[in-house]
């Protein structure tokens, strides 16, 4: 049976192209809230006879982490690996933090792949299986205006290496890759951006793939990935 992968942010940036990476040998569930995006990629995924399954949702609602598993299983009727790679990458000086900046950050980028693991680890423990969490070099760094971008990131890092320990004895490897800029649409359009030194999402999504294909008896803990050319 074709083992499965459930992806978020699929409907672009570096979920859609791991989707289209991973798509040759795994049944891949795409999930994010633009079903027009995602129904475009699981028709071209399809297109050439491989496997594409959508779920549209707001991976931050209460109840949505649960669900998105249980509707993943059903479509496919297996869970292997789970990516959360949705995020948002929102600015803000310290001095104007306020409540929504707050919970628009954490509740997607730490909140809702805490609890998408949590639905997914009976499903991995079944087969074993991996967890990738994306983080990004914003946590080993110093950029202004990304405090709480940054410690969102730190707090998933932080979250994946205690369940990296505990769930060893379950053959559910723990990941986290953390890109460097990569030339997605969460650098705004119009700005300018010099998108020829950003890494493109494929070459990121390729690290992800290396992580999840790495033989059983080894686990990559940590991989950054960095533009060829250096940081910005
Ligand atoms: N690009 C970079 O330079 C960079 C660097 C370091 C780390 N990262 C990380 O890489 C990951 C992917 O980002 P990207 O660069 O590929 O950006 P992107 O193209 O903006 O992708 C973000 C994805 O998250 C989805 N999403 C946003 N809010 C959601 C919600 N509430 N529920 C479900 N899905 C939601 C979006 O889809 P919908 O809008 O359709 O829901 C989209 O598919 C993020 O975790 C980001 O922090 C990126």
């Amino acid at each position: 049976m074709t083992k499965t992968v459930l992806i978020t942010g699929a409907s672009s940036g570096i979920g859609a192209a791991l989707a289209l990476a991973l798509s040759s040998d795994w049944h891949v569930v795409l999930v994010a809230r633009r079903t027009d995006r995602l129904v475009a990629l699981a028709a071209q995924i399809n297109a050439g006879g491989r496997q594409a399954s959508i779920i549209t949702a707001d991976i931050t609602k209460t109840g949505a982490p649960l669900h998105i598993v249980d509707e993943a299983v059903r479509l496919t009727g297996r869970l292997d690996a789970l990516v959360n790679n949705a995020g948002v990458f929102n600015v803000a000086p310290v001095s104007a933090i306020d409540q929504a900046h707050v919970v628009a950050i954490w509740s997607l980028n730490v909140t809702a792949p805490i609890l998408l693991a949590s639905a997914a680890i009976p499903h991995l423990a079944k087969h074993g299986g991996s967890i990738i969490n994306i983080s990004s070099v914003a946590v080993e760094s110093t950029f202004s205006g990304c405090a709480v971008y940054t410690a969102s990131k730190a707090a998933l890092e932080a979250w994946s290496r205690i369940a990296r320990e505990e769930l060893r004895a379950q053959r559910i490897r723990v990941g986290v890759v953390a890109p460097g800029a990569t030339d997605t649409e969460v650098w705004p359009a119009g700005q300018t951006f010099d998108r020829t030194r950003m890494s493109p999402a494929a070459d990121v999504a390729a690290a992800i793939v290396a992580v999840l294909m790495m033989p059983a008896g080894s686990s990559i803990d940590r991989l950054v990935v960095a533009p060829a050319g250096g940081a910005l």
